[in-house]
């Protein structure tokens, strides 16, 4: 299937999770912590410069952000997590935001594939992991992409691979890639898994 990918738009922007869109499109979710480059990938994916508002400083995305694309499936830009700046009011809102995006959410079955991304220049952080196991207990199928190649050399580009492939939790993914919002580097590779997961 051929997606335009002149005709997307921001579809749905829910401060509460009664406010997610019904209809049975499939979803796929991004996911990780803040500032790792979850709105900067959407955008590379669907070749916008802004669409889904980026910025240097964590805790840009405080709402969960359905992406219509051609009508035939949403990307989904979730809040980060692990942001120490947060106020308890905000970390409350986030949790009840992401547990009613995760857990009470009747539409789970429709997440066809959850996008996790770890900062490559990072690693793998206790949230991360433990969003890794809740998404293995859970049987949701997820990627793990890697972010911000383009700020590593080819040892250093080697090296999270290693890691990333070396941790048990990871073994559960359907894969690992590398990725890059400024050169666009794996973009054709996180398409391929993203149409295969929503069978399009
Ligand atoms: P929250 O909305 O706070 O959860 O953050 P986010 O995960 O959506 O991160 P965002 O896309 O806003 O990016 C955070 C910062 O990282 C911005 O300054 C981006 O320009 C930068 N960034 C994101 N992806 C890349 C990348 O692939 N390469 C480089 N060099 N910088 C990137
Ligand atoms: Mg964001």
């Amino acid at each position: 299937m051929k997606l335009n990918l002149n005709n997307v738009n921001l579809s749905v922007t829910a401060g509460r999770s009664d406010q997610f869109p019904k209809d049975p499109r499939p979803r796929v979710a991004f996911a990780g912590r803040s500032n790792v480059g979850k709105s900067s990938l959407i955008n590379s994916l669907l070749r916008r410069k802004s669409l889904a508002r980026t910025s240097a400083s964590p805790g840009k995305t405080i709402t969960v952000n359905f992406y219509d694309v051609d009508g035939q499936l949403y990307l989904v830009d979730l809040p980060g997590y692990g942001f120490a700046k947060r106020s308890p009011e905000e970390k409350r809102r986030w949790s009840s935001l992401t547990d009613g995006f995760f857990t009470k959410n009747e539409n789970i079955d429709l997440v066809k594939l959850v996008v996790q991304l770890i900062d490559s220049r990072i690693g793998p952080t206790g949230d991360d992991l433990d969003m890794l196991s809740f998404m293995t207990e859970c049987s949701i199928p997820h990627v793990i992409v890697a972010t911000k190649s383009d700020k590593l050399n080819g040892a250093g580009k080697q090296k999270i691979l290693d890691i990333l492939k070396s941790e048990p939790l990871f073994s559960s993914s359907k894969g690992t890639l590398l990725y890059s919002s400024s050169n666009h580097a794996g973009r054709e590779e996180l398409w391929r898994y993203i149409l295969d997961s929503c069978e399009l």
